[in-house]
């Protein structure tokens, strides 16, 4: 059986390795840097790890497959940076930080044809719908940050809406990822599907999990700033959760801060005022327990495969490691 100690040192192994064109060292070099400062590697990891529940023995066509995920996913860093003005990432400058703007959008968009390129080196029976999959979840992803930076402008979001949006702009993609090992290994519709399932909710709670940190993790650990959804007017899980508990002139009063502009001094104090609302509403602990649920709805997906033990011990693994993540 592939044991998770093998896949880390796969995926150890892969991203020490992989190589992009020397030149023009001002187009690859951002994705050389995105690379070599790490990251979590997630997605890979999933992929690797359903198709564990499956065979015994990694080959190399499905590590091109998992790497294509991962640069893909950092590609949408890239430009979700610019997006979201953000200057930290991994714990280092992002790429439009410490080199600009036209170079984050252009080294992202050699790193998505990156991405394609590696995803295409999947065995010929299954091509189809490895690419399917993959292009209708890159679309997906696109549709996701459309909502979100659409939803910095309006008022308030819905817990429906919001749903929908980390739905598409991270959901999808760990879904994805989940489904692909099983599509590498060759598994059923119905296996796959519950795989997809499983990701799916994983990425839910993975979305919850981030927008928590956002305000209340540890800038060291986590890697990027804290606050940056509350100084961006970002609905997030707890902003939207917030609307839900208020109500009357708390309620505007906490919408009119919140849809507030600062920055400097005067946004440190947008952070602390915000925080203080949330805290006091209760919905810090309420994201904690809906990361809790999200992942216990991704078990429910997993158990419909009804693997022996062993397997399901290996998917249940994933999704306890991910919800007691700090970064
Ligand atoms: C960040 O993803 C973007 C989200 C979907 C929240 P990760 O938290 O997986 O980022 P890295 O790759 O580990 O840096
Ligand atoms: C991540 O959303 C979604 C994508 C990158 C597609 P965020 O904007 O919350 O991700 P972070 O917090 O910057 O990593
Ligand atoms: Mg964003
Ligand atoms: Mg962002
Ligand atoms: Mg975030």
């Amino acid at each position: 059986m592939i044991t998770e100690s093998h896949i880390d040192a796969a995926i150890e192994r892969l991203f020490k390795e992989i190589q992009f064109p020397d030149e023009p060292a001002g187009l690859y070099d951002p994705l050389r840097y995105m690379i070599a400062i790490g990251g979590k590697r997630i997605r890979p990891r999933l992929c690797l790890t359903t198709y564990a529940v499956f065979k015994n023995r990694l080959t190399p066509k499905l590590m091109d497959v998992a790497s294509a995920l991962e640069v893909f996913h950092t590609f949408t860093l890239l430009h979700d940076d610019i997006m979201d003005r953000s200057a930290l990432r991994r714990g280092q400058p992002t790429v439009w930080k410490k080199w600009d703007e036209d170079t984050a959008i252009l080294s992202g968009d050699v790193m998505q044809i990156d991405a394609y390129k590696r995803i295409a080196k999947a065995p010929v029976d299954k091509l189809d719908e490895v690419l399917e999959l993959f292009s209708k979840t890159a679309a997906e992803v696109c549709e996701g940050q459309q909502y979100d930076m659409e939803f910095e402008r309006v008022s308030e979001v819905s817990m429906k809406d919001y749903c929908k949006m980390i739905g598409l702009k991270t959901a999808v993609l760990l879904a994805c990822s989940s489904k692909m090992g099983a599509l590498m290994a060759g598994a059923g519709e119905k296996e796959c599907q519950a795989l997809y399932d499983y990701g799916y909710q994983l990425g839910m709670a993975f979305q919850v999990a981030d927008d928590y940190l956002d305000a209340f993790g540890d800038e060291k650990v986590f890697g990027k700033p804290i606050g940056g959804d509350i100084l961006n007017c970002k609905k997030s899980w707890l902003t939207v959760r917030t609307c839900e508990k208020l109500s009357g002139k708390e309620r505007q009063d906490f919408l009119t801060r919140f849809n507030e502009l600062e920055d400097g001094d005067a946004g440190v104090r947008k952070i602390a005022d915000i925080k203080k609302i949330y805290v006091e509403c209760g919905v810090d602990a309420d994201a904690r327990a809906e990361v809790c649920r999200y992942t216990e709805e991704a078990l429910k997906a997993a158990r419909k495969l009804k693997l022996g033990n062993v397997r399901y011990e290996v998917l249940r693994r994933f999704a306890e490691k991910l919800v007691s993540r700090a970064k």
